[in-house]
Parts: structure tokens; sequence; C-alpha cells
């Protein structure tokens, strides 16, 4: 018996379980103070009325025998691929329905897409980046090379036409960075990614934050996309679905590798390894794009954005450089007086409470820079805030 040797090249433990163990053990220790918890970029405002009335409704309907309903169809409901197809036309990108395959969230579909590529291909990814990227790769013991997103390109890598890679990384809006492409920018990697018979995996979980015209929203917008790339999306951030767990990902037809169609042969994989999601799960999700659900999803959006302002608020305030946090729930700041993103997270915790995630645990070139993320209720990201501004003022 052999196990898979690739799981010792990664870290002990997840970026995400780490921190959580260290505020729950500082707590612990310190049960008076108070603890603004800004690390993990979890969803803190409940669903919206429309999902919960949606999702009542098909429990109701699951409890009947006449409208039970036992396995749903491989790829989702087609009332929430429509749903979801009408969604991406609202902004300008044609996906047919019969191209998105429901799934539980963008996570685990980021990683479970790795099942149609060799192991042999050679994966791109930014650094810094979300870490499941760089996680999935190595379980699978494929080559990585990196792109550095640094301070002198806005934390946007655009390709370099002397490196050769099979498998392309983009999230935009960007996690950790909350840097954006345009769609102009976003062409390139297209381009890039079509010359050189590659592929995209495009994140685009956080595409409801975008709120400047000329950033994309979907690699779709871009001319070419459907012939290169995936796309993988969640009711997570968009819908406060972190706990009920429903997301979608983009095959287009037109995507082909040697020989052989990726949307195909993603049904194949799906059908025979993933359950689907629930009904009711798939009915609040579809309720959320509904004209009622998007209008209350997007008042839960403002209240991030809002808090996102306050913090860049504060940091403009204190003279401290961020991007991020005007098209993303992300603000990436420089840490003050530390090049040690950890021992910044260990000083800040001690000093102010506030919790936020290192910047080295997303990479390399996330050394030195910090990331806090404004799903928070209002009053935590004041106090956040001000006890920040305390302590660097
Ligand atoms: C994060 O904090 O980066 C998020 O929790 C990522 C995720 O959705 O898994």
């Amino acid at each position: 018996m052999k196990i898979n040797e690739n799981y010792r090249s990664l870290r002990d433990s997840y970026l995400f379980s780490d921190i959580a163990h260290k505020v729950a053990a500082f707590s612990e220790s310190h049960p008076d103070r108070r603890i603004y918890k800004m690390g993990i970029g979890d969803v803190t405002l409940p669903l919206a009325p429309a999902v919960v009335a949606a999702m009542e409704e098909a429990v109701r309907e699951q409890g009947e025998r006449a409208t039970f309903r036992g396995y749903g169809p491989e790829q989702g409901y087609p009332f929430l691929r429509e749903s979801i197809r009408e969604y991406y036309r609202s902004f300008g990108a044609a996906v047919d329905a019969d191209e998105i395959f429901v799934s539980d969230g963008a996570k685990s579909d980021l990683g479970n897409i790795l099942d149609l590529f060799d192991p042999d291909n050679t994966v791109l990814i930014p650094d810094p980046v979300y870490p499941v990227y760089v996680d999935t790769n190595k379980m699978a013991g494929r080559k990585i090379i990196y792109c550095a997103a640094t301070r002198e390109n806005a934390f946007l890598p655009m390709p370099d036409t002397s490196v050769k890679a099979d498998i392309i990384y983009i999230c935009s809006p960007d996690n950790p960075t909350g840097a954006a492409y345009s769609i102009e920018r976003l062409r390139a990697w297209v381009d890039y990614a079509r010359e050189r018979g590659a592929v995209i995996l495009y994140d685009a979980a956080y595409e409801s934050f975008v709120s400047e015209k000329g950033l994309a929203r979907s690699v779709y917008e871009v001319e070419g996309a459907k012939e290169c790339a995936i796309e993988f999306c969640s009711f997570s951030k968009t819908a406060g679905f972190t706990g009920t767990r429903c997301g979608y990902t983009v095959v287009p037809f037109a995507l082909k590798r040697c020989g052989m169609s990726l949307h195909a042969m993603w049904l194949r994989r799906q059908t025979t390894k993933f359950n689907g999601v629930a009904y009711a799960v798939q009915r609040g999700a579809a309720a959320a794009l509904s004209e009622e659900g998007l209008r209350q999803i997007r008042a839960n959006l403002s209240v991030y954005r809002n808090n996102a302002k306050i913090i860049c608020d504060a940091l403009d305030t204190l003279g401290i450089w961020y991007t991020g946090g005007r098209n993303s729930p992300y603000v990436w700041l420089q840490c003050p007086g530390f090049t040690n993103s950890f021992a910044f997270f260990d000083y800040l915790l001690e000093k102010t409470g506030v919790v936020g995630t290192p910047g080295g645990g997303f990479g390399r070139n996330g050394e030195g820079y910090f990331r806090l993320t404004s799903f928070a209720d209002e009053t935590t990201v004041r106090g956040a805030m001000a006890a920040f501004s305390a302590a660097f003022g």
C-alpha cells in the first residue's frame, strides 16, 4: 500500500484553519478581550427573505407525495441554470444554460476540475493567491510556476509570452488582493491561452462586488474566452450562501483539447463523483437571482461595500498603502512597521483584538501585506478600525 506522497509537500494545515485555531486559543486565554474577526472571508448577514421563502416552500414540496423529488437532473435543475444564464446576460456575457453545472461551491469545483488534466501539465498561478489553487495542484504532483503579483503591477500580473503554461489560474476580483482585471487586460490572458492551447481556470466568486465600469464580471465578456476558459462562481459571497452551499461552473461547448470536449469530460466526472445540490438549496439560489432576490442581496452587498469603505477611509487617514476594497470585499494593506505579516498578525491581535489574514499565507509576494475582509457587521468594522487607528495613528 502506498499513500499519495504529494501530501508531504503541503503545509501542515490549511491557512484559514490555522488562523481560526490561533484566534480560538487567544480568545480562551483572554476571555475579556474584544475580538474583531476580519480574517476569513465568511459572510455575516442572513439569507435574503426571498431565498428563505423559496427554500421553505421547497422543503414543504419535499414533504408531500405529489411534489416530492428524488435525484435531480445531473447538471442542476433547469430553473436554476436558466436563472444563472439570465444573470450572465444582464451584464453582457452569453452562456448557454446547458454549459452551466450547478455545484456545492467554487472551491470544490476548482479542485475537482483537475481530474480532467494530466498531472504532467505546467500550472501558472499568481503569487499571492488563494491557497486552494496551489494545494490542489500539489496534491496531484503537478509542476507549478508563479507569476508575480506586486505593488508595481497593481497586483494584476500580465502574461509573459516566454513562459510556457498549460493551466492558468485567474481570480478577479482577486482573493486576496482585491485587484480586478478590466475586460481589456483580461483579453491579453485569453489571447495568450488561445495561442498556447492552454486552459484558463477563472474564479469569479467575487464578481458581484465589481462596481466600476470596464472591469470584468466574467471571463466570457472577452471574445474567444469560450475556447479557452472554464469559469467558477458561487452564491457564497453574492447571496450569503457560505453555510447553505451552492455554486456553478461554466464549461463551454467550444472548449476542446486533444480532440476531447471538456464539457463532456466534466459531465462524465460530475455524474460519476458528485451527488448534486439539494433541491431546496437550488430553489433558494434561483430565488436569489429573481428580481426581488437581487434587490435584497444587493442591499446586503452594499453593507459589505460600506464596511470596505470604512476600512479604506481609516487607512487613508493613517497614510497606510492599500489596494482592493472598491470592487472587492478584501482590503490588502501594507503591514505598518512590519515586514513579516505573521508577526504583524500576532502583534495586531494582541494589541487591538483585530483579526486579519497575513499576506505571507497567500504566497511569497504576499509577505509584508495583510488582508482585512469587509464581511462583518458595521459595528465590528468601526470598532476594529478605531482600535487599529489608535495603535498606528
Ligand atoms: C477566504 O477567506 O479567502 C475565503 O474564505 C475563501 C473561501 O471562500 O474559501
